[in-house]
């Protein structure tokens, strides 16, 4: 069956009193991917309805020139969730998204400081207040988000369990290249040489993940070989290299429960994140 494709506020509840019971809810950026396809597929098998949000939004990005050159493929992406078993696609312009007059902001605290949130001021907050406005459009029972995102994802949790937004957060395992390069709709603007030496990412989180597999439990250690990894990589700029607490996000020194492994790379102009979580 084809997507219904609806723009505005007022078509989107229109569509939506309709529709069978429960509802899955996949947000996105658009210029979609295997990785997108996988949130909507897993939607799929869950829900009676699937809801595609797509939408740039400029709240989020903290560098105006990432907002403009973020890849804008609309055509494609209608066909990716038409696919991929959605059933209704939202994409609104700004102004349906933040009417005149909108004028709330939502902050998650201590979660949104470290990582992701030190290195893009401001970003968070930007993704906070739409996944908050999509959330409150949709009414769905469930919303799908990926590991891929693991700050990400931990912040809207928080989120909704603290605004009682009732729609269960799942999270979604990350898609990779067969080399390991995680999907993202960013990989496309690597030069090619950058995108032979991406991979570099998932190498040094496995290096740790090794490590720690060897009994390794200093924190500096894992932090110390993702470093190491990464210098082995002359196109590649990290950003920061963490192994923190899964739950706080707080740096770990002795390793006595679970950890998330992360980092962010420059290569070029391009930025590039990835995690592994151990334990
Ligand atoms: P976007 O980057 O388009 O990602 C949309 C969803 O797809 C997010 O939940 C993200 O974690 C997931 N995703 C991206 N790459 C993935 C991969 N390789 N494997 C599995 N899942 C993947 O994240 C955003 O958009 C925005 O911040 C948004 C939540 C839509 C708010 O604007």
């Amino acid at each position: 069956m084809a997507v219904r494709v609806v723009r505005t506020r007022a078509e989107l509840r229109g569509t939506l009193a309709g529709a069978p019971q429960p509802l899955g809810l996949v947000t996105t950026l658009g210029a979609l991917h295997q990785g997108h396809a996988s949130l909507i597929e897993r939607a799929r098998m869950e829900n009676a309805s699937v809801l595609v949000t797509i939408f740039v939004n400029p709240t989020q990005f903290n560098e105006p020139a990432d907002y403009e050159r973020y890849p804008r493929t609309e055509d494609a992406d209608v066909e990716l969730c038409a696919r991929s078993g959605a059933d209704f696609v939202f994409i609104p312009t700004v102004d349906q998204v933040y009417p005149a007059g909108s004028d709330t902001v939502v902050r998650v605290g201590a979660l949104t400081q470290p990582l992701e949130g030190a290195a893009r001021p401001g970003h968070f907050e930007g993704v906070t207040t739409v996944v908050a406005i999509l959330l409150g459009l949709a009414r769905a029972d469930r919303a799908y988000f990926g590991q891929k995102d693991a700050q990400q994802l931990l912040v809207i949790r928080r989120m909704a369990e603290d605004l009682a937004i009732g729609t269960d957060v799942v999270a979604c395992s990350t898609v990779r290249e067969p080399d390991g390069l995680a999907l993202s709709s960013r990989n496309v603007r690597l030069k090619p040489e950058e995108r032979a030496a991406a991979p570099v990412l998932r190498r040094a989180l496995l290096a740790a993940r090794d490590l720690y597999g060897a009994g390794e439990r200093d924190g500096d250690a894992l932090r110390a070989v993702m470093i190491q990894v990464l210098a082995s990589e002359p196109l590649a700029n990290p950003e920061y290299v963490s192994c923190a607490d899964p739950g706080t996000l707080q740096e770990l020194g002795r390793i006595d429960g679970p950890a998330l492994l992360s980092m962010a790379v420059r290569f070029g102009a391009v930025r590039l994140i990835d995690n592994e979580p151990l334990g």
